[in-house]
């Protein structure tokens, strides 16, 4: 048992968890943030990504302790209070999701494209750096279409920023 300290969608928290508990389980089962999903469990689906320090990682691939003093958003914590992210926004308009298991994952996974790749993203880049998340309804047409437009909306908000 350690002590992992961390911030989480903003607010500092200190938690005892055992030395083999995943940071999935430490969001999931004790923050109680359900949104962040578990998949596969093998790293291969992406349903789990979270951000850690702004970059996008599989929450079922690592340990909790490793994630000691790490700055932490998860997918409750991107919109502005009821102002969707662009990400999510786009998501929506776009209808890139059916049973939306994956999309949470997703979002995570592509606003770091977005931030890496800024907003002159191609549809082929998109695709390849998708490969990590896998969607079992959709198809990935419109997930595709919405990373292109949030592309553009955060491009956008940025400016304005
Ligand atoms: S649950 Fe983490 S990659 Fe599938
Ligand atoms: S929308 Fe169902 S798994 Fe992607």
């Amino acid at each position: 048992m350690s002590t992992v300290k961390l911030t989480v969608n903003g607010k500092a928290v200190a938690v005892d968890v055992e030395d083999r508990t995943l940071l999935v389980q430490l969001l999931r089962d004790t923050l109680n943030l359900t949104g962040t999903h578990v998949g596969c469990d093998t790293s291969q689906c992406g349903a789990c990504v979270v951000h850690m320090d702004g970059k996008a990682v599989k929450s079922c691939t690592m340990l909790a302790g490793q994630a000691d003093g790490a700055n932490i958003t998860t997918i409750e914590g991107i919109a502005k209070g009821d102002e969707l992210h662009p990400m999510q926004a786009a998501f929506r308009d776009n209808h890139g999701l059916q049973c939306g298991y994956c999309t949470p994952g997703m979002i995570m996974s592509a606003i770091d494209i977005v931030h890496r790749h800024g907003g002159d993203l191609d549809e082929t880049t998109v695709r390849q750096e998708l490969e990590g998340n896998i969607c079992r309804c959709t198809g990935y047409h419109n997930i595709v279409k919405a990373v292109l437009d949030a592309a553009g909306r955060m491009k956008v908000s940025q400016a304005a920023e």
